[in-house]
């Protein structure tokens, strides 16, 4: 912050005018949303940005890596975005990878590639933080070996080198994308990261050494095709939103995989909470308007971990054909189980949500009726705080309210008025539950298959489908 004038020489006469408007509460900076996934990721995030960048001029990833898939359709056309921003599918969207992200240079370029090669626009409008750290193959091959190794707790990740990667960002002694484009420094950093890795892997797991100039060779090309597309994004953010352009930050993964406050060990390497588009932007925590939670219908994980109100039967698995539960990125069969509204209040509570999104309300369209966890027990009495430890979920028991079903399709449904009683009813149970409003419904994969609540299409400046139609 340029607080004082002493600060105004080093910024600049232009930004410290911003910063002096901004604090005396002045309405020249663009707003900004957050999007955060309320239970353990997969919570359908990727449409909701994309219904939500009709009136936001930048989309900015702020954590994870290739770990996320996020899967968009539109008019019938499937597209899986891992490291892009869905801001890209709007080609007057801005779309950033900001510098929280763990970012594998060759698997983002697959990404680009394909995305042209299906006519959506990549160049000038895509740009990737010079401070986000590198994925190299040696974390992959950290990663596959730890996973395996005996006696070690097996997470169940999605083998992408996202943890190791991690590891050596906060251990300092990472690669970040402005050390990619400096030939030396990169010849130099593989060699020796090589050199370590290789020795601790054979002597830990066994495996196979990595050929450091057979790397170096196959970074510095990829380094080459990244350049136009790496930026100071943190500035440029900061700039688009003094410009007045609004910003919405895409989670992945969801609050329970959060490295802090989700179900540890089981869970992801980064800050997925809304906490993290501060850090995982450099735009401050002071510049973020509205947190959107985004939660299904049930409730979903892949993955190893606790999952309280986890179906393990014929239910589970019919859940899991119904929503066509498989992971995006891995194909992994996810696991399935009711609304667990205890875990939905308390990522209201970590993550500030004020407004709920809830998706694939057409999956429990069949059922007469629907189980939804209300509350905890253990060891017989009430509670409603979430467990440190992993082991300490053996306890719960899941106290169960069975609301009424709605037995009738929802998918051609746009307004909330056209909504059978009963699925208002579970919308409006979930809104008293957790304090937060409902204010988008999600009823088939398609971005049409939307219906946006009054308050909130115009708090944030949308259009209803039905009335684009
Ligand atoms: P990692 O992020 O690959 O290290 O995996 C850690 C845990 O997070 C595993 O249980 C993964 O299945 C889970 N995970 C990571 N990314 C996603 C995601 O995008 N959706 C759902 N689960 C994820």
């Amino acid at each position: 912050m340029c607080a004082t004038p002493g600060w105004a020489s080093v910024c600049g006469p232009a930004v410290f005018q911003v910063e002096f408007e901004l604090s005396r509460g002045g309405t020249s900076r663009g707003r900004t949303a957050v999007i955060v996934g309320a239970q353990w990721g997969d919570e359908g995030k990727g449409k909701i940005v994309d219904v939500l960048t009709q009136t936001f001029s930048v989309v900015a990833r702020y954590a994870g890596g290739h770990n996320a898939g996020h899967t968009v359709i539109i008019n019938g056309k499937k597209f899986i975005l891992q490291l892009v921003p869905g801001g890209i599918l709007r080609p007057e969207c801005t779309s950033v990878v900001g510098n929280g992200v763990v970012i594998d240079p060759l698997a983002f370029l697959k990404e680009v590639a394909s995305l042209r090669v299906a006519g959506v626009k990549v160049d000038g409008n895509l740009f990737v933080s010079n401070r986000a750290q590198v994925i190299l193959p040696y974390h992959r091959m950290m990663e596959l070996g730890s996973e395996n190794a005996p006696g070690r707790v097996k997470i169940g990740t999605t083998s992408r080198g996202i943890g190791p990667s991690y590891e050596d960002k906060m251990g300092r002694r990472g690669l970040r994308v402005a050390d990619l484009l400096d030939t030396h420094l990169l010849r130099t950093h593989i060699e020796n990261a090589c050199r370590e890795k290789n020795m601790i892997a054979h002597a830990l797991f066994n495996s196979d050494p990595l050929d450091a100039d057979k790397m170096f060779r196959e970074y510095s090309d990829a380094a080459r095709e990244l350049v136009p597309f790496v930026r100071d994004t943190a500035l440029l953010l900061n700039r688009a939103l003094a410009e007045g352009k609004s910003i919405v930050f895409e989670g992945a993964q969801g609050t329970m995989l959060d490295i802090d406050h989700g179900t540890y060990p089981f869970v992801t390497s980064s800050s997925s909470t809304s906490g993290g588009a501060a850090t995982g932007t450099g735009v401050p925590p002071t510049s973020i308007d509205t947190v959107i939670g985004i939660t299904k219908a049930y409730c979903t994980r892949v993955g190893s971990g606790p999952f309280p109100s986890e179906l393990l039967g014929a239910e589970g698995e019919d859940l899991r054909k119904r929503g066509n539960e498989f992971g995006a990125v891995t194909g992994r069969p996810r696991r399935t189980g009711w609304l667990d509204l205890p875990l939905l209040r308390y990522a209201g509570m970590i993550n500030g949500i004020s407004w709920l999104v809830v998706t694939k309300l057409d999956v429990l369209d069949h059922l007469t009726e629907i189980p939804v966890c209300v509350g905890y027990k253990v060891d017989g009495k009430e509670t409603d705080e979430v467990p440190a430890q992993a082991c300490g979920y053996d306890k719960i028991e899941c106290i169960y309210r069975n609301m009424p079903g709605w037995v009738s399709p929802t998918q051609a449904i746009r307004t909330v008025e056209g909504l059978p009683k009963a699925a208002r009813e579970y919308m409006a149970f979930i809104e008293k539950e957790t304090g937060a409003q409902v204010g988008m419904i999600s009823t088939g994969p398609d971005r049409e298959q939307t219906i946006l609540v009054d308050e909130f299409m115009h708090r944030l400046g949308l259009e209803s489908p039905a009335a684009r139609d």
